[in-house]
């Protein structure tokens, strides 16, 4: 079942012309022509479809809360932002189809009472960027943006903003703050962006795909679009697939695939490269938690384990993980975990804002201590002292970031402390930055 890719490989998909000839717009037509806001909103809520960003917020219940009562313009902003490592899936359906994306942003618009809407771009993807301002003048061109779109009385202006090229700046209240103009350091919430947002006026921050999935809810009804996938994960779910795999890529799945047949099929990832074993799988981006090949592949119940928010997640955090963003890292037998924890941490300790101390301090700490356990200087107090640090940012912060920091390192150590404590008592082994993990090393 596809909804976002299934006409992604149609020549010219990505001008106006093809994608209006395939169907395309005909979501802004029935929504404008035929519905009210509140009738769009109700569909979405039925749909159950659920926030792709991450955190898997039901949208349609995030809409209902903008704030009516106020005097203030609505806003509509999509996180065009993907930064986080593993994750990759916003931009491939931006480049490759982005009209898909800018009739969600009306469809969305026009059921949120926004006038004027943004999407806010990482800005190192200045291609992406001028993919979209092109489709969005051809909208405009044909009446699809502008004043009085196709007659309805419903006037859009629809704007892309380069982003301030930094990860946190994918957090909804710092990019409200890059977009202002401002340094991109998350508000304290509450109040949220529904009451507080963008120049403290009701607004909406949705995820890319997320955007994009309301076209087809609203073509085909909300309660269709309940029927595909699992329970209270339904519909597809688009996942940036990368590591030892035979097949990297961006594949749309219907939620509740098993995890086995999205690993080892050949139509998704077509199994570890090189004949090799598999090892552990981060499944949803690099802030949540690894899990070792039996945990991936089963819940700790002796389940199947699905691609699912609830099936990925089963367990909490002793034994399961998270759907996340749907960056989903595979590593074979020979990956090194402290060598990839390392590398995580390097990167959130880059990204922190500095705005909390235990994030600032605590992703520094972190990445000190990695490094030097990684590159045969660690101590054999490091280990607790890692899990020591990473319990003191969680939940501490402003922002999820610190808590996207602790994480992958609490798991690491979680699943494969034996490997951080070989670095320990065997630094001759790993004092080459190349080095791999053999299986078979001893821990002794
Ligand atoms: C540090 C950090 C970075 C984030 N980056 C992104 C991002 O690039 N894209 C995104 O959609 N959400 C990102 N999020 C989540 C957003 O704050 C927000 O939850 C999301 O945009 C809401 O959209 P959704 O409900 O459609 O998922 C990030 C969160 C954090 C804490």
């Amino acid at each position: 079942m596809k909804i976002l890719l299934d006409k992604i490989n149609v020549p010219g998909i990505n001008t106006f012309e093809v994608y209006r000839r395939e169907g395309g717009y005909r979501a802004v037509e029935k929504a404008l022509k035929t519905m009210t806001p509140d009738q769009v909103v109700e569909e979405v809520k039925t749909s159950g479809l659920r926030g792709r960003g991450g955190a898997g917020f039901p949208t349609g219940m995030k809409w209902s809360f903008i704030d009516k009562t106020s005097s203030n313009p609505h806003y509509l902003v999509c996180n065009a932002d993907e930064s986080e490592p593993g994750t990759f899936k916003d931009r491939y359906l931006m480049q490759n189809s982005p009209h898909s994306l800018i009739e969600g942003m009306i469809v969305s618009s026009f059921a949120l009472e926004a006038k004027l809407s943004y999407i806010y771009v990482r800005g190192e993807l200045k291609f992406i960027i001028k993919i979209l301002e092109k489709a969005i003048a051809e909208a405009y061109a044909n009446g699809f943006l502008g004043k009085n779109i196709l007659g309805s009385g419903y006037d859009l202006d629809l704007y892309v903003q380069p982003g301030g090229g930094a990860y946190i700046c994918g957090e909804e209240t710092a990019l409200l703050e890059s977009l202002e103009g401002k340094r991109g350091n998350p508000r304290i919430k509450p109040p949220f962006p529904a009451v507080k947002g963008l120049w403290a006026s009701p607004t909406v921050v949705n995820n890319v795909e997320t955007i994009a999935a309301t076209t087809w809810i609203v073509n085909n009804g909300g309660a269709e679009y309940a029927k595909i996938g699992i329970g209270r994960s339904t519909g597809t779910k688009l996942i940036s697939a990368c590591g030892h795999i035979n097949n990297p890529g961006v594949y749309e799945i219907e939620l509740g695939l098993p995890v086995k047949e999205f690993l080892y099929s050949n139509e998704y990832c077509g199994g570890i490269w090189k004949n090799h074993k598999l090892k552990a799988v981060v499944p949803g981006g690099s802030s949540v938690p690894i899990l070792p090949e039996e945990l991936f592949l089963k819940t700790a119940a002796g389940e199947d384990r699905l691609m699912s928010y609830e099936s990925l997640s089963d367990g909490g955090f002793a034994t399961g993980s998270m759907l996340g963003s749907g960056g989903f890292i595979v590593y074979d037998e020979t990956a090194c975990i402290v060598k990839n924890t390392w590398n995580f941490s390097r990167f959130y300790h880059h990204e922190s804002c500095g705005q909390c101390s235990p994030c600032r301090e605590g992703t520094g700490w972190m990445e000190r201590v990695l490094h030097r356990i990684e590159f045969g200087k660690g101590r054999p107090e490091d280990i607790d002292l890692l899990v020591e640090v990473a319990k003191r940012i969680e939940g501490n912060t402003i922002c999820p970031l610190g808590d996207a920091a602790a994480w992958p390192v609490a798991a690491a150590i979680r699943h494969f402390r034996h490997e951080f404590e070989y670095h320990i008592k065997h630094p001759e082994k790993v004092m080459d930055a190349d080095h791999v993990y053999q299986p078979g090393m001893v821990m002794a």
